[in-house]
């Protein structure tokens, strides 16, 4: 199947709309996430806290999730929104690596007032562990 057209505009209007679902109350620090997926689907994330800090779950990693859950297994990009524009954990930037189209895979990151700026996973995580076969 053809890859999907990144639309890194809807992209980062799925990953503000996600983060209105944060449940953050012990950081205060709602996040965002939106992946585009193989089908030529979107799916979003928030982060979803806990009191038991450690159990916390990042908003990437419940977009990812919830893609393979659907039965995706390609990412072909993801947004992330955030009240400074902060780019994804290395937790999650090595879940991400699991299932991207590739180094090249974009990486938007965001603000609210719909500012971004575009990187790459590769970028975000150079030399990665993989056991992957090639
Ligand atoms: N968080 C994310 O959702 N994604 C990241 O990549 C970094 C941090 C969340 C976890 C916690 O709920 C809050 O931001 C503060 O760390």
């Amino acid at each position: 199947m053809a890859a999907p057209r990144v639309d890194a505009k809807d992209l980062v209007a799925r990953a503000a709309a996600a983060r209105e679902h944060a449940y953050a109350p012990y950081s205060d620090y709602p996040v965002g996430a939106a992946v585009l997926a193989g089908s030529g689907r979107i799916y979003p994330g928030c982060n979803v806290e806990n009191a038991s800090f450690g159990l916390t779950v990042c908003a990437e990693r419940t977009a990812v999730l919830a893609a393979v859950a659907a039965g995706e297994r390609t990412l072909h990009a993801l947004a992330v929104v955030t009240e400074d524009g902060a780019a994804p954990c290395g937790a999650c930037r090595q879940v991400l690596l699991e299932f991207a189209s590739g180094d090249a895979m974009p990486v938007v990151l965001a603000t609210p007032d719909g500012a971004f700026r575009e990187t790459t996973l590769g970028a975000l995580l150079p030399h990665p562990f993989t056991r992957k076969p090639d």
